[in-house]
C-alpha cells in the first residue's frame, strides 16, 4: 500500500529492528536484520516474531465521528466481555483467541493497538500458511463476499495481502455482525514463523488498509453491544506467570493501583497518540516533552532518537547501532524510567529496562526508531494498565499495575 509504512520489528531476541531511514515519506523504514555475527551479543531467534505495525503515513483525508461513542443512549445493559492473552516468549508479543463465522472457527490473533485492520490466514492461502487456522468461508453459513483486494506492508518488511469479506465476529464473548474480515491469501515468511494467525487492530478506522471499513471497536460500540466504548488492557509479565486480558465495554479494577487518570488523545494520524509531558531515570531529569503512541503491537519502549540518546545516556546504555542498546545487567544498578503524563508519573521497573539476558551481555527495554513520535510499547504497558476510550474526543486512562 502505497504511502503506508509500518513500523518496527522488534521481535524475540531483537530478530528485527527499525533502522535506517527511508521512504518517501523519510519518515520510516524498513528493518534491518541483526547480523548474527561472533562479535554481535544478540542471537537471532530463528522464530521471528514481527511486533508492531500501522499504516503510519498512509493519506487520511477522511476523519469519522463515532456517532455513538459516548453510548448514553444505549438501550441495553452495561457489559463487559473479556478475553484472555497468551504471552508469547517473554513477552515479545501476545494474542488473544477470536472466533469468526457460524458454527465459529477460532483465530489466535495479536491484538494492536497500533493498527486498524482485522485479517488471518484463510483457505485461500495455499503456499505460506503452513501452520496456521485458516478461515474456510464455505464452512461458515454467515460469510458474505466483499471481493475487495487488501495488502499491507509492515514496516519490518513483512507483508500480508487477499481479500475483504464480512463475517460475524466473537470478540469477548459480543458477536459482531457482518464484521469486515481480511482473508490473507499470501503471508510473508515473518508471519509464517509467528505463532498467530492475523492481527486485531484497535487504532482508529481513519488508517484501515482499505478505507471505510469499521473496526471491530466501531462495530461493538455502533451495534450497542457494549456500552462504554472502551476497552482495558493488561499485558502479563512471563516473569510473573505471562498471560494478560482485554476487558471490552469496561477495564479491570484489580489489575491496577490507585484510581485511572484521563490522558486527552490526538487521533489525526490514526493512533492512541497523547503528549508526555518529561521522563526521569531515577530522580535525574532526561528530557522535556514528546508525542508518543501506546501500541500494545510493540515490543519494546521505543523513543525517538533524540529522547533515546539521552536516556541512553542515563544509564550508561551503549548503542547498537540497530535501534537497540545495551545495559548493565545489574538491575539494582537501574533505577526506574519514569514518564509525566497529564500530570502523573508513570514508571518502567529497573528489571524492566533490561528487556533480554545473553550471558553477560543485557539489551535493554528502550529502543529508538526514526519516527516522530515514542511509542509506548509493551515494556510501558505491562507495567502501567490502560483503558483505551474511543469516544468522540479519545482519551486514554492510565494507572500502574497492581
Ligand atoms: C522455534 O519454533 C519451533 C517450532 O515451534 C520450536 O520447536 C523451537 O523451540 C523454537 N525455537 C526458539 C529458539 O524459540
Ligand atoms: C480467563 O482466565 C481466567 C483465569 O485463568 C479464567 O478464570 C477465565 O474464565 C478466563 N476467561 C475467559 C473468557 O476465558
Ligand atoms: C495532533 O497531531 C497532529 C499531527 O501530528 C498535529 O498536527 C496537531 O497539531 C495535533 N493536535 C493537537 C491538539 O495537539
Amino acid at each position: 500500500m502505497k504511502l503506508s509504512l509500518g513500523f518496527l520489528g522488534i521481535a524475540a531476541s531483537i530478530a528485527y529492528v527499525q533502522a535506517a531511514p527511508a521512504s518517501h515519506s523519510g519518515l520510516a523504514a524498513a528493518p534491518i536484520a541483526v547480523p548474527k555475527t561472533q562479535s554481535f551479543p544478540v542471537q537471532i531467534n530463528p522464530n521471528f516474531s514481527r511486533s508492531a505495525k500501522a499504516s503510519v503515513f498512509k493519506t487520511v483525508n477522511k476523519y469519522k465521528k463515532f456517532v455513538q461513542a459516548d453510548g448514553h443512549k444505549a438501550t441495553v445493559l452495561a457489559s463487559t466481555g473479556s478475553v484472555n492473552m497468551t504471552d508469547v516468549q517473554n513477552d515479545v508479543e501476545y494474542y488473544g483467541i477470536v472466533k469468526v463465522g457460524t458454527p465459529p472457527q477460532s483465530f489466535k490473533l495479536d491484538f494492536d493497538t497500533g493498527s486498524s485492520d482485522l485479517w488471518f490466514a484463510s483457505t485461500l492461502c495455499t503456499t505460506t500458511c503452513t501452520g496456521k487456522s485458516k478461515y474456510d468461508s464455505s464452512k461458515s453459513s454467515t460469510y458474505k463476499k466483499d471481493g475487495r483486494a487488501w495488502s499491507i506492508e509492515y514496516g519490518d518488511g513483512s507483508t500480508s495481502s487477499g481479500v475483504l469479506a464480512t463475517d460475524n465476529v466473537n470478540l469477548g464473548g459480543f458477536l459482531i455482525k457482518g464484521q469486515t474480515i481480511e482473508l490473507a491469501k499470501t503471508i510473508s515468511s515473518s508471519f509464517t514463523s509467528d505463532p498467530i494467525d492475523g492481527l486485531l487492530g484497535l487504532a482508529f478506522d481513519t488508517i484501515t488498509d482499505v478505507a471505510g471499513i469499521k473496526t471491530p471497536m466501531d462495530n461493538l460500540i455502533s451495534q450497542k453491544l457494549i456500552s462504554t466504548p472502551e476497552f482495558g488492557v493488561f499485558l502479563g509479565k512471563e516473569s510473573n506467570g505471562g498471560g494478560g486480558e482485554y476487558i471490552f465495554g469496561g477495564y479491570d479494577k484489580t489489575k491496577f493501583k490507585g484510581s485511572l487518570k484521563s490522558v486527552p488523545v490526538n487521533k489525526s494520524q490514526g493512533f492512541w497518540e497523547i503528549k508526555v509531558a518529561s521522563s526521569k531515570a531515577g530522580s535525574k531529569s532526561v528530557s522535556s516533552s514528546f508525542n508518543a503512541i501506546i501500541d500494545t503491537g510493540t515490543t519494546l519502549l521505543l523513543l525517538t532518537n533524540a529522547v533515546a540518546k539521552k536516556v541512553a545516556a542515563a544509564y550508561g546504555a551503549t548503542d547498537n547501532g540497530d535501534g537497540t542498546y545495551n545495559i548493565n545487567c545489574d538491575a539494582s544498578k537501574l533505577s526506574p524510567l519514569s514518564f509525566k503524563i497529564n500530570g502523573a508519573t508513570y514508571s518502567v521497573p529497573a528489571e524492566d529496562l533490561i528487556f533480554e539476558k545473553d550471558g553477560n551481555t543485557c539489551v535493554a527495554g528502550f529502543g529508538y526508531g526514526d519516527l516522530p513520535f515514542a511509542i509506548l510499547g509493551d515494556v510501558f504497558i505491562k507495567n502501567n494498565y490502560v483503558v483505551f476510550s474511543q469516544t468522540s474526543s479519545p482519551t486514554v486512562k492510565l494507572a500502574p499495575i497492581a
